[in-house]
């Protein structure tokens, strides 16, 4: 045996041991060349029982995917949406499989407000009328067959085992489910499944999700027909319609889940790629770094840069509330939005001195434009094929609606439509008739999972947080970019701002940012609003270049800190 050889042996069970994903929050683990990085250790464990048994990054990301789904149903799961982003190593193909949540046929903006005109209180959050048709698992079936190398049934082998034997509840679950107690306890089928003695579990409590486990099994069984169809369907659709819902047969049995083009560009001599329509992430992340892009940017996290990166996200989250919507739907200039040549026109109107109030910052006429609780994981394998996938239920434990004998959880994704212009939705995003509800549509969200790819090597990133999503996620890029050697820990751990255009002001973590900071922007005309959370949970994978390692960190936050 060789040292060489010896040595590698060493590492790899050197990394086997660092693997324990307890170990990857908030710093940086080691592999030799695949990788996961996500929220919850049972998780990324499901992903690697699948690496160990032959299956690639695609199949890791369906065991990963289903396995949050029970581990931390608050976050995503099957009655949910999402988005994966794909590269597939061999031919360099790159895709987004769109598995959002859609509009129910009957779904009409009418149900959403009175007599009066006005919007019913807690509409689009609450009750059956919040919740959208689920997507996670026509994806989950759709990424297994033609992207994986396993049976279905062999990547959701360890959601099921989670499911039907239990998991210990974790801390963080213990806290969640404390913060949603009320809200669940109004749920009977849900209290019966995710709280204990209609109280939030201690951790420790072993939480069994024996219905939920059935699902699984009958999705992996019978594809997509095992949820769209049969009982699981007509479960579904009685405890929608049951809390005041105008789901059908026929919405779930016409879930499509769709194959698109992602967002790609260059910033600075790296590649970007970033979720398509209908989310907006991509196309604000595009729009903000080609801004960026016509400035020298000098130190990363000093003032003067997060000035700039404030004002360059005000001009696309007022485009995102002007523009976005379901492509499929609404005609979207994405092509001018994410043009070089837009970005430098827009950037024009940036003065590095000063910012720019909201309220009177013009806006292009670039076409007839009408009028616009979440999980991130990455994943890498050895050949290198790569997964960045950000789920969601919407807020944490979606609707609370389950269908009854299903386990499944129900979104309430419903809210990330916009009723009105002048009404914002729960993340205080504002929206224009593109983003207006219409049956079968998608509603627009943040979420951004994305690849950077650059003479470093490749990054895989993406987060939970709302509008939120967008800023983290650049800002990651940003401090990755300006970096000369890469350090996930850093980057995960890093003190984050946001602003969103409306409202007007820019919110920072109670942490990291410095009254001499702040002072120095709110001297160019700010209003910085230190929050009294900190939010997000980033989710990296880095590969590198120079000697193929691979290394996964995970945000020491937890996204329910961030939560509005
Ligand atoms: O799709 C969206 O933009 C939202 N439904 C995401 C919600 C979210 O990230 C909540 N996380 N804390």
């Amino acid at each position: 045996m060789s040292s060489g050889w010896r040595y590698a042996l060493r590492r790899f069970f050197l990394c086997i041991a660092l693997l324990s994903p307890l170990c990857a929050v908030g710093q940086a683990v080691e592999q030799q060349t695949a990788a996961i990085a996500s929220a919850h250790p049972l998780a990324t464990a499901a992903g690697q029982e699948i690496f160990a048994r032959g299956g690639n990054a695609f199949d890791a990301a369906v065991a990963v995917a289903a396995a949050l789904a029970v581990v931390e149903p608050y976050s995503s799961g099957l009655g949910g949406g999402g988005f994966w982003l794909l590269h597939r190593a061999r031919d360099g193909y790159q895709v987004m499989v769109d598995g959002r949540e859609t509009a129910p046929r009957r779904a009409t903006p009418a149900l959403y407000f009175d007599r009066q005109g006005n919007p019913i209180r807690g509409a689009t959050t609450q009750g059956g009328r919040s919740a959208a048709i689920p997507g996670v698992p026509a994806a989950l079936v759709h990424v297994a067959r033609n992207y994986g190398k396993l049976p279905l049934a062999a990547s959701l082998a360890p959601a099921i085992r989670y499911a039907r034997d239990g998991f210990e509840v974790d801390p963080r679950y213990a806290r969640i489910a404390g913060l949603r107690e009320r809200f669940l306890q109004d749920q009977a089928s849900a209290a019966r499944i995710f709280l204990h003695n209609r109280q939030a579990p201690q951790p420790g409590y072993a939480l069994r999700q024996p219905e939920l486990a059935a699902t699984l099994a009958r999705l992996a069984g019978e594809g997509r027909d095992g949820f769209y169809a049969g009982e699981v369907a007509q479960a579904l659709v009685a405890a929608a319609n049951a809390a005041g819902g105008v789901w059908q047969l026929a919405d779930l049995a016409d879930y499509q889940v769709v194959e698109r083009a992602p967002v790609r560009f260059h910033y600075r001599g790296a590649i970007i790629t970033a979720a398509a329509l209908p989310s907006a992430g991509g196309v604000a992340l595009a729009q903000s770094l080609n801004i960026l892009e016509r400035f020298r940017l000098g130190d990363a996290r000093g003032p003067d840069t997060a000035h700039l990166v404030v004002e360059a996200l005000r001009r696309a989250f007022q485009d995102r509330a002007l523009y976005l919507g379901d492509g499929d739907f609404v005609p979207v200039p994405v092509d001018r939005l994410v043009s070089k040549a837009y970005a430098e026109r827009r950037a024009a109107t940036i003065n590095p001195a000063s910012a720019t109030p909201s309220e009177t910052l013009d806006q292009e006429q670039l076409a007839h434009a009408e009028s616009g609780n979440t999980t991130h994981y990455s994943v890498i394998d050895t050949e290198g094929n790569r997964v960045a996938a950000t789920l969601s239920v919407n807020w944490l434990f979606g609707s609370g609606i389950v269908g009854e004998g299903t386990g499944v959880l129900l979104n309430n994704e419903m809210d990330d439509f916009s009723l009105r212009p002048d009404v914002p939705n729960s993340y205080r995003l504002r929206g224009g008739s593109a983003n207006a509800i219409a049956p079968g549509k998608r509603p627009l969200s943040s979420m951004t999972p994305a690849f950077v790819e650059d003479e470093k090597g490749v990054l895989i990133l993406g987060a939970p947080g709302g509008a939120r999503i967008v800023s983290q996620v650049l800002l990651a890029i940003l401090d990755y970019l300006a970096a000369p050697q890469v350090d996930l820990a850093r980057m995960v751990r890093a003190p984050r701002y946001h602003h969103q255009w409306w409202p007007d002001r820019v919110e920072v973590e109670p942490e990291g940012f410095p009254a001499d900071w702040r002072a120095a922007l709110e001297a160019k005309g700010h209003q910085v609003q230190v929050a009294n959370r900190k939010w997000g949970n980033l989710q990296v994978v880095f590969k590198s270049k120079r000697d193929g390692r691979a290394l996964a960190a995970s945000d020491p936050r937890g996204s329910d800190v961030g939560s509005y």
